[in-house]
This record gives C-alpha cells, structure tokens and sequence, in this order.
C-alpha cells in the first residue's frame, strides 16, 4: 500500500494529509537553482503530489550540478532558457508539450534578479541599464511566458499560472531597491493577463506575496537578515518557508483552487494586515530613554 504524503511535517502540532493533488496534471517550474530556491521545494512537492514536468533556468543554471541532480530526482527534463527571450521561452513550452505528451497545466514563474541590488545601487543613483534589466527578468518575462503560452495555445482550460512576488510591491521596504518596482509590474500582468486568459480559455492567472525567505536572491537584498528577523517577529504565525510556500503553490495548481484568479494572495503569516504588534510595541518603547533630553 502506498503511504500517503505527509506535508506540514515542520508543524509540531497539526498534521494534515494530502494525496495525488497534481496527478495526472502536466506543468513548467521555472526558477530552480539549488536546495533553497522555493522553485526547488515546489518541484519536489508536485513530483510528491504525482504531477509531471520540466524544469527551466538559464544555460549557466541548468549546467550546474544540482540543477541535473533534481531533475534526475524529479525525472524532469531540463530546458535552457533566458526567460527574457520569447524565442527561447517558445522552445520550452513546444519542448514541455512534446515530453509530457499534451498541454500544460500548470506553470511556475519563480525568477527575479536585480543588477542594481546586486552592485549595491541605492533606489536614487540606479543604473537605468540595470533597471531595464530588473523589469525585464524580473516582470516583463512573466508577460513574455504568457504571451508566448497564449499564441501557442499551450496551457489546458482551468490550467493555473503562479509567479512569486513582495509585499515591497505595496509598501516600501528599504533595501528591496528597484525590485519593488518589478513586483508592482509582475502582479498587475497577473491582472491584466488573468483577465484575457481566464475570460477566453479559463486559464487562472495570480501572484503570491511570500515572506521573506533565505534563498540566493533572498539574500542578496541589502539588510536581509534584519528583514526576515522583523517580519517574522511582526507576523502572528511567523514567516512562511519555502517548503509553505511549495504547498500553497501545488494547492494553487490543483482543482481545488479553479475560481480563483488575478489575485495576489499574501502568503506571509499575516505580516501584510499587522501595523504593530505588541511586541514590536514592547521593543518601541524600550528605545526611549526617561528625559526630554533622551527622547529628542
Ligand atoms: N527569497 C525571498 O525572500 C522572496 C520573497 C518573496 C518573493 N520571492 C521571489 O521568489 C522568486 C524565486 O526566488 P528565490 O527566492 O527562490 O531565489 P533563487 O535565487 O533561488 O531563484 C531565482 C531564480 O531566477 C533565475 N533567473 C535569474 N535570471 C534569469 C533569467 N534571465 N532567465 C531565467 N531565469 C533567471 C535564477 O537562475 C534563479 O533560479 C523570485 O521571483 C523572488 O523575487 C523571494
């Protein structure tokens, strides 16, 4: 007898069981670089859930090691592409389609990148090459998936379309730089987008707004550490991990999630609705000294 998949396992308390959600379904997870991307996570709970799928990244990527070494695990085919390039993202969903055998069902944008964070430009000296760039890997590429998913007819009716996205896109986050900018652009595709495609082919379009999570592109925001600290102090459950995250997107690319659309769900511990808490209060006040002097 089969043992059923027991997701949640970090949760001491509650378990809960889930079995099969993705099977027979077909999908594209792009954005997989090693063991801490949450692409990773998400490719080992849909292979967990019985889906099938190719895995994509750049060249570079997709050479490397640990990238080959998942997709051994998953029995994923691995397609090179810049997610920039419409030629290149046109060869994965015609290449997806012919190894899975049909259309696809789900998709995973899991890619962001920022020149200017990574040179440490601050958000009032940036590099507007750089910016290009940002917008371009980071939100343009989830268009340019759509777009070319779209002419081609690759995704089924119902199929379900992810990318992962900030809540810097709404408030400001010092540090987060021009990557804010990309996540604002990113989740209005997803409106715009889910609009067309849901309306004329039921294909369900949205953003997840994740915690702060430490992953290569996680860390490589300025403060980074800080950041994860306060969020998870400030969110009453507590940030959410990649392996949370990977179960929210496999619930996302189920059935069971088929009327939602051009959404973006904050999957963040409740971080998002918090102005303060009582503990960020405790520490607030701790900073101020007893005279008018020190309170200045
Ligand atoms: N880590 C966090 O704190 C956090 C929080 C919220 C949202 N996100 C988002 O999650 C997504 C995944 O990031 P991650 O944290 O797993 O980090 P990661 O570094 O593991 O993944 C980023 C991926 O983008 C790929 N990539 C970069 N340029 C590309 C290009 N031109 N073409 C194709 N792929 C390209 C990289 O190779 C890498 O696999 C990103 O959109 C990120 O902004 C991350």
């Amino acid at each position: 007898m089969q043992m059923p998949y027991i997701c949640g396992h970090e949760y001491k308390r509650k378990r809960f069981m889930v079995t099969n959600l993705l099977q027979g379904k077909r999908g594209i997870i792009f954005g997989a670089l090693n063991d801490k991307s949450i692409a990773w996570k998400v490719a080992e709970m849909a292979k967990e859930q019985g889906a099938v799928f190719t895995l994509s990244n750049t060249a570079v990527a997709c050479r490397m090691g640990e990238v080959i070494e998942l997709g051994k695990r998953c029995n994923a085919e691995i397609i090179p592409a810049d997610a920039t390039s419409v030629e290149d993202l046109e060869n994965v969903f015609r290449r997806s389609m012919e190894v899975l055998g049909g259309k696809i069902d789900f998709v995973l944008h899991s890619i962001g990148m920022s020149l200017n964070v990574r040179k440490k430009k601050l958000y009032y000296e940036l590099d507007y090459n750089f910016l290009n760039k940002t917008l371009d890997i980071s939100a343009i590429s989830f268009h340019k998936m759509l777009q070319v998913a779209y002419q081609m007819d690759a995704i089924s009716e119902w199929g379900s379309v992810v990318a992962l996205s900030y809540v810097a896109a709404q408030r400001t986050f010092y540090g987060y730089n021009d990557m804010a900018d990309a996540k604002a652009l990113l989740e209005s595709i997803a409106r715009s987008f889910g609009y067309i495609y849901g309306r004329e082919k039921h294909v369900r379009i949205n953003t997840i707004s994740q915690s702060p999570t430490a992953t290569t592109a996680g860390s490589g925001v300025k403060g980074f550490d800080g950041l994860m600290d306060f969020s998870d102090r400030m969110s009453p459950l507590g940030n959410a991990s990649a392996q949370d995250c990977a179960n929210f997107c496999v619930t996302m690319f189920s059935d069971l999630t088929k009327k939602i659309t051009m959404q973006n769900i904050f999957h963040d511990g409740g971080f998002s609705s918090v102005g303060m808490s009582q503990r960020a209060m405790t520490q607030y006040n701790k900073s101020f000294g007893d005279t008018a002097e020190e309170n200045k």
